[in-house]
């Protein structure tokens, strides 16, 4: 039996949000959650798709072989089993992870390379596969991010030019300067591939040049700017005020904050965290908060503090660092 197995990250972006399919720039990272994809060459020409506890499985995994065929690759019948540990629609890129996961799989399979351009090739597979096959109109920063992530930091990509991003390695020193980002799910879910979703509203509404959300387009993508040289210069509180600058911006301008996403960030600020906002594309999702690791759970415990009161259930957290992208872990000889 030939198979091949492959695994891929979900990410947080640090700030840039919104701005992927608007032309501008964002600063992910890959993180250490990620899902796992086996895929077995059948007798057929069948796709046979298993496991990942998501309905919708099936609908990208065939996104990314039709793609992948697209781009030329002769691509057998497949079983694909996934497991994934990573939240399902939680906003930390659960479908680029999906995606690209059966994608590198498929790649060793079929001895595809894995350098740079081919792993920015499958992004481009993975992207098409999820706005042309499967309808989620997105912006193409999550599978880049799943895809060239590294330990060391994050990525600074620049869609001025959206049918080729520009890509920097942006080092993150976070644990150097001791600290974490403290991601927490708010529990609430999204769905992106609802064409009259929010996502798909708010793509609509830049397209058609509204005002006030081109404007947080604008500031953030000078945030983005201002971030970069924050970091370069470690200067982590002015890291953490354009943080909590991005999450005004997306809640007063673009309005896709949730009440449980402005509790965590203002109880994360309120206690200890330099910095806090939603991460993703909103109505949901997870908010990350720049803490000092020594402060963390006292951070947890006021995010929990403001979810009781609220009478909410106590959402999930979790500490992460730059972690890298998507990998092969087992291929035929
Ligand atoms: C989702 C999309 C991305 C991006 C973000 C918002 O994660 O998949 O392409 O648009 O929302 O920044």
């Amino acid at each position: 039996m030939t198979s091949a197995t492959a695994t891929a990250p979900g990410r947080v972006n640090l700030i840039g949000e919104h701005t992927d399919y608007n032309g501008g720039r964002c600063l992910p990272f890959a993180i250490p959650l990620a899902t796992t994809a086996t895929v077995t060459v059948r007798d057929d020409a069948a796709l046979v798709v298993e496991g990942s506890g998501d309905a919708d499985a099936t609908g990208y995994v065939a996104g990314v072989v039709w793609a992948l065929r697209e781009a030329g690759w002769d691509v057998p019948g497949l079983d694909v089993a996934v497991t994934t540990d990573l939240p399902i629609g939680g906003g930390l890129s659960s479908s680029a992870a999906l995606e690209c996961s059966v994608a590198v799989a498929i790649a060793g399979l079929l001895g595809q390379p894995l350098d740079r351009p081919g792993r920015r090739r499958i992004a481009e597979a993975c992207r098409r596969a999820e706005t042309e096959h499967v309808g989620a109109p997105t912006g193409g920063m999550d599978q880049l991010a799943s895809m060239l992530g590294s330990a060391g930091g994050a990525l600074l990509l620049d869609f001025a030019d959206p049918a080729a991003p520009r890509v920097s390695d942006v080092p993150l020193p976070l644990a150097a300067a001791g600290l974490r980002i403290l991601v927490t799910d708010s529990g609430v879910r999204h769905v992106l591939a609802d064409g009259d979703g929010g996502y798909a509203q708010r793509r609509r509404e830049c397209a058609a040049g509204d005002v006030r959300r081109l404007r947080h387009v604008a500031t953030e993508d000078a945030r983005v700017g201002s971030a970069v040289a924050a970091i370069a210069a470690g200067d982590w509180p002015g890291l953490g005020l354009l943080m909590t600058a991005s999450h005004v911006s997306l809640r007063e301008d673009f309005e896709v904050s949730l009440p449980q996403l402005d509790a965590a960030v203002d109880a994360a600020i309120g206690s200890g965290a330099l910095g806090a906002r939603l991460t993703g594309g909103g109505f949901g999702g997870c908010t990350i908060a720049l803490v000092p690791e020594t402060g963390v759970a006292a951070v947890r415990a006021a995010i929990d503090d403001a979810y009781g009161a609220a009478g909410w259930e106590a959402p999930a957290h979790r500490v992460v660092l730059p972690a890298v992208g998507a990998r092969l872990i087992a291929a035929p000889a």
